[in-house]
Formats: C-alpha cells, structure tokens, sequence
C-alpha cells in the first residue's frame, strides 16, 4: 500500500473499521494461523540513562526507587517459563550501559542457554548499545532484539526526547542489530502528542523498510511522572487507532509477528483479545516478580501489578481462546517472515 492507503485505512469508522479487522484477521490466519504465541517478560530492571518525556521511569524521575534484578533472579525467572511450558522470554530494562551490566546480561543468558540446552528462546529489549556490546549478548545466546523506534518521523522523534536523544542513533542500532543476524523487531506509540495519522501510515512503511520480523505497538498513555503528561493522552481514540495500526501492518507486512501489547490491556478490558482479533499473533505475559511490579511503570494504569507470574499465563491463555486463538505453549514462534527474509539475504 502507499502511505495515503495506509492513511485512508487508519481513517476508517465503523462498519467499515470492522471490515478492515476481519480483513486482517483473515490475512493472518491464511499467513501464520491460529496460534497465538506467549512470551514471558522479565521487568529485570528500571535503572535508565534515559530521560524521554513520555516515560514513567524516566531518569529525572527522581521520586521512582531503583532496582535491578541479579543475574540469579533473571535466571530463575527465565527458568519458571521455561519449565512452565513458555517457548520465549523477553528481558527488558530501561537503557544501561557499562561493563557491570552488559556482563550481568551475558552471563544470564549463557545460563539460561546451558539450563534450557539452548531451547528457550531469549528476546532482549534493553536499548540503545553498541554493536560490540549486541554481539556479545548474541554470542551468549540472545536470538532476538526488539528496539522501538517510537516514532519514523525524525522531527516528532525530536519533539519528544531531550536534545541529547538521536533518532539517527537509533536508527544505526536497528541496521546493526539486522546485520548481526537478530531477529528484529521494531514498533512505535500510537497516539502520541502532535502525531498525526500521516506520520503513523509512515510508520508502517518504515517497518516495511526496515524488513522487521516482529512489530511491537502499543497507544501512548500519559505518564504522572513524565513532563508529556500535562499534554494529555491516552482514552479512546488512541485505542482504536492502536487496533487499525495492527491491522494495517497486518495486511502489509502478513507473515510477521505482531504483539498485543500490555498497554492496550490498560485502556479497555478486552483490549488484548479485541488486539488479537485485528491481527496480533503474540502477547506478552508478565513474569516479573509481583514486588518489582510496580517499580516498572511506563505509564499509567499499567494492568497486573498484583497478580503474579502463574496468575498473568493462565489470564492470558483464556484470553487467547476467548479471541478464538489458540494458545502454542512450549513454542518459540520464530517469525515465518525471519527465515524467509534469511534465505533471500536481500538487505536494503
Ligand atoms: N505510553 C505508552 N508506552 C510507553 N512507553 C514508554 N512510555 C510510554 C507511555 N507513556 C513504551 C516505549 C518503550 C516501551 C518499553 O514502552 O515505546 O519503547
Ligand atoms: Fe528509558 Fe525506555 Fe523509558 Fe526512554 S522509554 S526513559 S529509554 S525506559
Ligand atoms: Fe496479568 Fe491478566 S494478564 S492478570
């Protein structure tokens, strides 16, 4: 599609808003089918150098205790998926760098790779680093990356991060991560202060671009504890726009893995299955232990803060067959659009 369809897509209303779901619906049982793949997310730290200024654990949010998990806690956590059937985990943390914690990382995942005999496969979210850095977490057994580029729109990226913030670093760490062979995912917010549906069509076609194997979308939610907050956001429009976002990509993009995120979940009740229903094929249960919970707030009215690890799977399992999904436990859900993309080795 062109950025205009995208656009007209993103547009649409009622009736014909519905159609554009069942359309996508279609398109990605035809493409990856019913399965809806679960990932594990460890919270396993909320330390950041960053200070974006929509985020709730920003670094200037001086009033949010810090921690970060020991690689034994990360471990273990990895271990209950692994045990509980999960074929992913996702380790995710503010942004750090530093020879402590790049080490902490690797040695978590040799780890979780000699106790799962290299079964359970690790996603990591944790940033902006160097390539030096991704290679040695790839080395240690990480297999995929996911690094959003919040927005494409360099302009608006610029709006809403400190000057000190580079949308074209970024963008570099998402070629770098692609060379090294991870499986990539990217995403954006949705819905965020001076954004426009002509950028969010854009955004699509940046994920096309970009060839990404995994899309990770969620509405922007005002934070309490960011400066964005005062801006509003969050509500209705943002989450319908949020739903067109993933059938939109869904159509252009048919064989890539696309999440329900968590933050859909905070803005309406069925917010993950109505996800799935427009096209997602993969939610995230959170396994973080429940007394870091609420330590990780991005945004919000963040779901789950008390329910534990063993609570949030089963939740999620019910909620992907009330979807009319199919739960895929002890499944790693490679992207179909990874190995294809690996056999044709065309990169831009
Ligand atoms: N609303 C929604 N998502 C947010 N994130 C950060 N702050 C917010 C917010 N206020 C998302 C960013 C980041 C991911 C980990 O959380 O997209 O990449
Ligand atoms: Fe840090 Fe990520 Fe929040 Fe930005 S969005 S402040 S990088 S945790
Ligand atoms: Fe955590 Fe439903 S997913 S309680």
């Amino acid at each position: 599609m062109t950025k205009d369809g995208i656009a007209a897509l993103l547009n649409l209303e009622g009736e014909k808003e519905k159609e554009l779901f069942r359309l996508a619906l279609e398109t990605k049982l035809r493409y990856t089918g019913k399965k809806v793949y679960l990932r594990g997310i460890v919270e396993l730290g909320n330390i950041c150098a960053k200070n974006c200024l929509y985020c709730g654990i920003r670094r200037d949010n001086a009033a949010l205790p810090r921690y970060q998990m020991s690689a034994e806690e990360i471990v273990r956590a990895a271990l209950w998926a692994y045990e509980g059937g999960y074929g992913s985990v996702v380790l995710q943390s503010g942004e750090r760098s530093g020879e402590d914690f790049i080490a902490l990382i690797e040695s978590a995942l040799s780890e979780i790779r000699e106790k799962t005999a290299g079964k359970l496969a690790v996603t990591l979210s944790l940033g902006e680093q160097s390539a030096r850095t991704y290679k040695r977490w790839l080395d240690a057994g990480a297999r995929r990356y996911l690094l959003r580029i919040e927005t494409s729109d360099p302009q608006l990226y610029e709006k809403l991060h400190p000057p000190d913030h580079s949308f074209a670093a970024r963008l570099e760490c998402l070629h770098i991560l692609r060379d090294l062979g991870y499986q990539l995912g990217t995403g954006v917010m949705i819905g965020l202060p001076y954004q426009t549906i002509d950028q969010l069509a854009g955004d699509i076609v940046f994920f096309r671009k970009m060839d990404v194997d995994m899309i990770g979308m969620g509405p922007y939610i005002a934070s309490e504890g960011a400066p964005l907050a005062s801006l509003g956001g969050g509500g209705e429009r943002n989450f319908s726009l949020s739903l067109k976002m993933i059938a939109a990509a869904r159509l252009e993009m048919p064989d890539v893995n696309i999440a329900a995120t968590t933050a859909l979940q905070a803005l309406h009740p069925q917010g993950r299955e109505l996800g799935i229903q427009a096209g997602a094929n993969v939610v995230m249960p959170n396994i973080t232990d429940v007394k870091y919970r609420r330590l990780y707030q991005l945004y919000d009215g963040k779901p789950c803060l008390d329910e534990n690890a063993q609570h949030c799977r089963a939740c999620l399992e019910r909620r992907i067959i009330s979807a009319g999904g199919e739960a895929a436990p002890g499944d790693p859900g490679d992207p179909l659009h990874y190995s294809r993309r690996m056999r044709r080795k065309n990169y831009l």
